[in-house]
């Protein structure tokens, strides 16, 4: 495992900081593919769909490694995990959603309708992001 210069390691038990940071860096290689497809119109209704089903696989995964006390070095969150458990469940909640439409639209195949359910999921990523997430 490298680790970038003067990260710091997660130490405790089970790791739950590295366990839910792995579980987002998942989350992007299935999310990432099929910005870069759309980006470069290079849509593949088969292959996009193939993403989509990726990234609902690997959306629950995070979630339950923030638990309480799980708020030390290395983690990007915010205090408002903690603070604000039920904005946090919301932008959860919103995101998964927008997953579910992104995997309709991947189906249906229509170009138009993916861009747009793309755009959603990832505005629900900049959205949790924003006030969880330290950049
Ligand atoms: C409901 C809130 C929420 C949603 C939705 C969400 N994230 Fe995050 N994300 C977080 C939090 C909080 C962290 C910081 C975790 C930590 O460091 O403990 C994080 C961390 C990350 C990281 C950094 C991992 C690392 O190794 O430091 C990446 C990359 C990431 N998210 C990508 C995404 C992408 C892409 C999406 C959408 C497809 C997304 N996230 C959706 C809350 C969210």
């Amino acid at each position: 495992m490298l680790a970038a210069c003067g990260e710091v390691e997660d130490t405790r038990p089970g790791q739950p900081v590295k366990q839910r940071q792995m579980a987002f860096k998942e989350m992007v290689k299935a999310f990432e593919p099929m910005g870069v497809m759309l980006r470069d119109g290079r849509y593949e209704a088969d292959k996009f769909t193939v993403q989509a089903e990726r990234l609902v696989a690997k959306r629950d995964a995070p979630w339950s490694h923030f638990g309480p006390d799980t708020n030390y070095p290395p983690t990007k969150a915010t205090p408002d995990v903690w603070k604000q458990p039920e904005q946090f469940e919301k932008d959860k909640q919103a995101f998964i959603a927008t997953t579910d439409t992104l995997l309709t639209a991947a189906k249906s195949k229509n170009k138009a309708q993916v861009e747009e359910a793309y755009e959603a999921v990832h505005q629900a990523c900049k959205t949790c992001h924003k006030q969880f997430k330290e950049r």
